[in-house]
């Protein structure tokens, strides 16, 4: 499907925003905005060491930080900088080495920033004031920095759009400032790892991730905290107490162990307590799902973006390496379009230089219902093998869904072995021993997707040279595996690669040999680097292509090799021709062959 879409020309490409797939509103800006976060943008490079060589690409005018709105011949952003609508909406500067101390005063020129991101550098020192920014900053992250001492009472005073703060692991100390608790918004804290000490404020009801855990927090866990489930979000605070931990407080509101017998005396007080605290976590839930039902609400209208994005999709994780950014924040980096094939379009984002993924737009599964699509790509997301592309993440409308995968380099098994025909690339040329590592990781990958799929008749279904995708050591990454079941009927058989079989086309013979004879044709492409047939091409014409090769057996000159490994070179093109042969073949017995192979004869 999408897939031959990577190989496809850049010079086609064009650099849209994703948000507009998503139907975001735009808003224009001036030029005389775009200048001045630019100049924004200079004046806090400079606070930062180490900077120059990481951020060189943030240079002088003209280029600009975000790419402007409308033009059709763009620039991707500065590195770390992500836009919206033309505007500077983000900064995510993480794992860069970065230390020095951050002028702040600076980041107030970029009026539309909501989301600043310095995790893992080697900031350290007093905690900047980030306050200055004032209302307008909706997630902060400063995590796995080096940053220590006591954090003032009155920090994050007036930061009330703040809805996401992580400071965890660093060596912050002193006591948990309670300006904190004042923010009405805050949905995600995270302070963990650091030498907090004394009580916990009391967060107000809004909070649904929390994590205290390695600091010597004491006292009485707040009953507005006593529904986060996950008790690992306090361990490590050895007098931490209350709900929803075992441990009871004494009096004084300090811990003690579990269990302990209360004095008699004290049953009638102890009764009214645990009464007046079931009480307030009733009323902190109840006020929880009103905040959260307002938000909804409220999310439809919003010009400026809340994170999720309109309609009744949800987005869905399944790796959690991308730090404090999440797809949303994705989403709203610039994208470009690496092409669009049969089943939708396929787009590559950059958040920062060395993360970048890949978004596939699917439009042909509008008949899979919302729960059966959340089943199935729960199952792709459990998924793995070293040679199989992980699915990171996805996105449901009834419309349309993205699957979000990372970006591999290297393009496709395709362009590797025929170039990149639209911008007449020369084709890598193979050599013999990379082409056998491919094969067999296909095939050990395909092993792997039946055992575990064993309810599925044809477990990949669309098998395909530029559908496998090619990391740095030239291994093999599946992708657009196991759609099957989510894809509409009509569409599947007219598109996926599996259905030209002829014992499909021909025959109409659904069964695991489409799946093998997929790898069947792949080993033939492979092993003469030529194209079996034109798109459209299937049954008795794919039949004869077969044929021919198994008559003259010419192996791709590209692949070198062959004074002493002519020998295993036609055990694998005769194992593919049996592949294709054959009307029920055992995939791990053509596996096991494969795997048998040599490079040289011996
Ligand atoms: C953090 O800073 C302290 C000094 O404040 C220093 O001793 C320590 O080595 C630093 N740690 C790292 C990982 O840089
Ligand atoms: C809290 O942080 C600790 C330490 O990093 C971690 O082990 C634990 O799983 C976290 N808990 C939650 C609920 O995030």
């Amino acid at each position: 499907m999408g897939m031959h879409a990577a190989g496809q020309s850049p010079s086609k490409s064009v650099m849209i925003t994703i948000l507009i797939l998503l139907i975001f509103t735009c808003e224009s800006s001036s030029s005389k905005d775009e200048n001045q976060e630019r100049d924004a943008l200079l004046m806090f490079k400079m606070s930062l060491k180490n900077a120059e060589e990481v951020l060189r690409n943030w240079n002088n005018p003209p280029r600009l930080p975000c790419p402007r709105l409308g033009s059709s011949r763009t620039t991707p952003p500065w590195r770390g900088v992500i836009c919206l609508n033309g505007n500077i909406w983000g900064l995510q500067l993480n794992c860069l080495k970065l230390s020095g101390d951050i002028d702040v005063d600076s980041l107030i020129g970029l009026r539309k920033l909501r989301t600043l991101s310095l995790m893992d550098n080697k900031f350290e020192g007093a905690m900047p004031k980030f306050r200055k920014l004032g209302g307008i900053l909706k997630s902060l992250c400063i995590s796995k920095n080096n940053y220590s001492g006591n954090i003032n009472d009155d920090a994050f005073l007036g930061m009330s759009s703040l809805k996401r703060l992580d400071i965890a692991d660093n060596r912050f100390s002193g006591e948990v400032p309670t300006s904190l608790a004042s923010s009405m918004r805050l949905l995600e804290l995270k302070i963990e790892n650091n030498r907090f000490i004394g009580t916990i404020p009391d967060f107000p009801p809004t909070l649904v991730k929390f994590n205290a855990s390695n600091n010597q927090l004491q006292g009485r866990i707040p009953p507005s905290l006593c529904d986060i489930t996950d008790t690992s979000s306090f361990s490590g605070n050895k007098d931490l107490c209350g709900p929803p931990l075992d441990s009871k407080c004494d009096e004084s509101g300090s811990s003690s162990a579990p269990n302990q017998i209360v004095p008699k005396t004290n049953e009638n007080m102890s009764i009214l307590h645990v009464i007046s605290v079931i009480i307030s976590c009733l009323l902190a839930i109840a006020t929880l799902i009103m905040v959260y039902l307002q938000l909804d609400m409220k999310k439809d209208g919003e010009k400026d973006g809340v994170i999720t994005p309109r309609g009744d999709g949800k987005l869905t994780f399944f790796r959690d390496d991308y730090g404090c950014f999440d797809l949303q924040d994705l989403l709203r980096a610039s994208a470009e379009v690496l092409g669009s094939g049969n089943f939708g379009s396929c787009y590559k984002a950059s958040l920062i230089e060395g993360h970048c993924v890949v978004v596939k737009r699917y439009i042909h599964m509008t008949n899979c219902g919302k729960d059966d699509f959340h089943h199935h790509m729960r199952i792709l997301g459990n998924l793995s093998h070293p040679n199989l592309l992980p699915l990171i993440a996805y996105y449901y409308r009834p419309q349309e869904k993205l699957l979000v995968f990372n970006f591999i380099h290297n393009g496709s098994l395709a362009k590797q072995l025929h170039g990149d025909r639209t911008c007449e690339k020369q084709a890598g040329g193979l050599n013999w021993s990379t082409r056998l590592a491919i094969i067999k990781g296909v095939a050990k990958c395909m092993v792997y997707l039946y055992k575990k799929l064993p309810n599925l008749l044809v477990a990949h279904g669309n098998l395909k040279s530029s559908n496998i995708l090619l990391d740095k050591w030239m291994q093999p990454l599946l992708m657009d595996y196991t759609l099957l079941p989510v894809v509409d009927v009509e569409q599947a058989h007219n598109l996926m690669v599996a259905f030209k079989a002829p014992a499909y086309s021909k025959q109409g013979h659904i069964d695991k040999n489409l799946d093998v004879w997929s790898l069947g044709i792949l080993i033939l492409e492979t092993m003469t680097g030529k194209l079996p047939g034109q798109p459209r091409t299937h049954g008795s014409e794919l039949e004869r292509w077969v044929d021919t090769i198994g008559r003259e057996k010419v192996f791709d000159k590209k692949m070198g090799g062959t004074e002493n490994a002519q020998g295993q070179m036609t055990k694998l093109l005769e194992i593919g021709i049996k592949c294709c042969k054959v009307d029920i073949e055992e995939l791990t017995m053509i596996a096991n062959n494969i795997e048998q192979l040599d490079e040289k004869d011996i």
